[in-house]
């Protein structure tokens, strides 16, 4: 591979840097994948208790407890950064969201670290080119995001900055595959990606709430059980092809535009060229996706998948183990 990061190598060693809440889920999930990790804390405390917080999530991976004993096994703590890092051919830092914190244990980690050493770093909100102020070859810094709650939710977020190799990305997301989750690339800004589309929709709703438009239960419902479902399946794109013509979303928005005079309703280029270009979504074969086959086929297959999806919601309500009021 070009950039000189080679592949992940099967079974190699990873440092985990931090042994909080994240950095014990990290390294856990590392080590069901057959990776050796090593785990730092400046904290004796946190590597003392490792292990006691860490059999939960590997017994979450198996019922098997002589395999929930060989993924424990794969970790070990050092309190020596030094240490630590010998023979990684990663690092990803998870230590407390806290700025200076992070840049100083970069510039620690670009003096130990050899410069084929991929360093990572979990933040949640910095952007990695202000971690990676103090590293003399920033080109191997970049973002591994996790998802709350990051053992179970199968996608990770890729940060980079316009410094990052092209490669260093292939290289992460070609990591990210072998740990059975699934690797998305954004450039770094405010909220990377998924808190970007998160807060979109929290913005709105907390403004409701606090204008007393709408009630607690009713936005849980109406997204719940309208957006929550269809998202699921498909994700807000493949949703819109496969629910509404192209000209319909843009009518929606550039009504909501005229009413609100709010920009962020104003219908976007990328939606206005799929309809000049006539492609509406599933109806006429293309939308941001291209459908083949028989579309009357697709559209049952629609509502078959969302028909056993909400079957499957009503079961687990009817359950109702969250224990909520
Ligand atoms: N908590 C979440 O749900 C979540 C989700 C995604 C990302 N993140 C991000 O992950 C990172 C860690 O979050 P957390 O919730 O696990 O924090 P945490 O406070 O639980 O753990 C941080 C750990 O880092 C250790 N530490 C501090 N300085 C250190 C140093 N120089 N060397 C080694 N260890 C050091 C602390 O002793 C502590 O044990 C943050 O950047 C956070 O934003 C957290």
């Amino acid at each position: 591979m070009a950039g000189g990061f080679g592949s992940p190598p099967p079974g190699g060693r990873i440092c985990v840097v931090g042994a909080g809440f994240m950095g014990c889920v990290i390294a856990t999930l590392y080590a069901r994948h057959g990776y050796k990790v090593v785990i730092c804390d400046t904290q004796f405390a946190m590597l003392d208790s490792y292990a006691e917080r860490a059999r939960p999530i590997a017994a979450s991976f198996s019922d098997d407890g002589a395999e929930v004993e060989v993924m424990l096994s794969r970790v070990s703590t050092e309190p020596s950064l030094a240490n630590a890092v010998a023979g990684a051919f990663m690092v990803h830092e998870a230590v407390q969201e806290v700025l200076e914190t992070k840049q100083a244990v970069f510039e620690e980690l670009d003096r130990l670290c050899p410069p084929d050493v991929v360093l990572a770093t979990n933040t949640s909100s910095f952007l990695i080119s202000r971690i990676a102020e103090r590293v003399s070859a920033r080109e191997r810094v970049v973002g591994i995001h996790y998802i709350t709650p990051g053992h179970i939710i199968p996608v990770i977020e890729i940060i980079h900055g316009n410094f990052t190799p092209p490669d260093l990305i292939e290289w992460v997301r070609a990591f990210i595959r072998s740990i059975d989750h699934v690797g998305v690339a954004c450039p770094e800004r405010p909220g990377f990606l998924i808190n970007k589309i998160q807060f979109a929709m929290l913005t709105e709703i907390y403004r409701l709430i606090d204008e007393g438009l709408a009630s607690r239960d009713d936005i849980d419902a109406a997204v719940r059980l309208s957006l929550g479902p269809r998202l699921a399946l498909w994700g807000p794109l493949l949703t819109e092809d496969l629910i509404v013509s192209k000209k319909t979303a843009l009518a929606v928005t550039d009504s909501l535009y005229e009413q609100t005079g709010d920009e962020n309703y104003r219908g976007r280029k990328a939606l206005r060229d799929l309809v000049e270009q006539g492609n509406l979504g599933v109806m006429t074969g293309q939308g941001w996706y291209k459908f083949e086959g028989d579309q009357n086929q697709t559209i049952r297959e629609r509502d078959r998948q969302l028909t056993a999806l909400l079957e499957w919601l009503s079961a687990a309500d009817a359950a109702g183990r969250l224990n909520v009021r």
